[in-house]
């Protein structure tokens, strides 16, 4: 009668896990299927994620499965990778990443996968380059989180130093998921006032350079604290995959595939987009400024450089 909308989750670590928590506790879907090489892990995530459907207002099955149940998911989120190569600099993960994405995608399109990959293992913007050429998916159908997460890292950065709702900041990380992000100052919004203006209006000023390193260094600085990041990055996950299954047409930043955007071509990076039933259906251009636009090209050629490391990987 009615289909059921199933995920999939390879990866059952800190990133996975949540995911699942996320999806379940935001309503998102109807099953997820856990896939790690850790098969007692992925169980024991599963039973625990069942002890709290008996909590939820709605009804949602979790269960542990193979790389070959993946062919039957409508969306398959990708969040492998060991804890303990976790650097602070996410490029250097990129070999175990490209090792483990080559060692299960083929197999998961040999199950007959014809859904959406949303993609958070790091390096991303590289690995969701490869997960889309490993799995021959339209662009649009494979998305990696990319700058979602340090877009809503810099709105909670903005909203701390001005005092006002992090959901009243419309705010853009671009780039590189990683070191090389920028803010796109010159576009942030508070409910449609300019941030110059803004600020002008309550009468402060702030260090726009401290808090954009803040924001590029707060994955590493939760990472030192706690040994993961996990709970920001399973709701970027939530947001990309309720924006497809209810085909929101929702504007957020995410890592997409450039076809000429911004100047650029043949690669995936941070970039505000319209995220629908489609996938990834309109990358948008934000009016960069000569400074920013300097500075997305150079973020965007340490990806470059990388995606060609990682060729010679495949
Ligand atoms: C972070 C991980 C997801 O920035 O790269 O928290």
């Amino acid at each position: 009668m009615f289909n059921q909308r199933k995920v999939g989750i390879i990866g059952t670590g800190h990133v996975g896990s949540h995911c699942a928590l996320s999806l379940m506790l935001q309503g998102v879907c109807d099953e997820i299927v856990l896939v790690d090489c850790d098969e007692v892990k992925a169980q024991s995530q599963a039973y625990d994620c069942m002890d709290t459907a008996a909590f939820l207002p709605h009804r949602v099955r979790v269960k542990k499965g193979e790389v070959k149940d993946l062919g039957e998911m409508d969306i398959i989120v990708i969040s492998v990778g060991t804890i303990d190569n976790v650097s602070q600099d996410r490029l250097s993960e990129l070999e175990g990443s490209i090792n483990m994405i080559k060692s299960f995608v083929p197999d998961i399109m040999k199950a007959g996968f014809k859904g959406y990959f949303v993609v958070i293992t790091n390096p991303v913007d590289i690995v969701t380059y490869f997960v889309q050429k490993l799995s021959g998916l339209p662009h649009q159908h494979v998305i990696g989180t990319g700058t979602g997460l340090d877009s809503a890292r810099l709105c909670r950065t903005l909203s701390m130093k001005l005092n006002i709702d992090t959901k009243s900041i419309q705010a853009y990380m671009m780039g590189e998921h990683g070191d090389s992000q920028m803010a796109v100052f010159s576009q942030v919004t508070i409910n449609g006032m300019g941030l110059n203006s803004f600020l002008k209006k309550i009468d402060k000023e702030i260090d726009l350079e401290e808090v954009e390193t803040i924001v590029t260094k707060a994955g590493w600085d939760i990472y030192t604290g706690k040994k993961s990041t996990e709970f920001g990055i399973a709701c970027v996950c939530t947001d990309i995959v309720r924006a497809i299954y209810s085909d929101e047409k929702k504007v957020m930043a995410c890592s997409g595939y450039l076809q000429g955007h911004y100047g650029e071509e043949n690669i995936y990076t941070g970039v505000p987009a319209i995220i629908g039933k489609y996938g990834v259906e309109k990358v948008l251009e934000l009016d960069l400024n000569k400074e920013e636009k300097e500075r997305f090209n150079k973020t965007t050629d340490i990806i470059k450089k990388h995606i060609k490391i990682g060729e010679k990987m495949l």
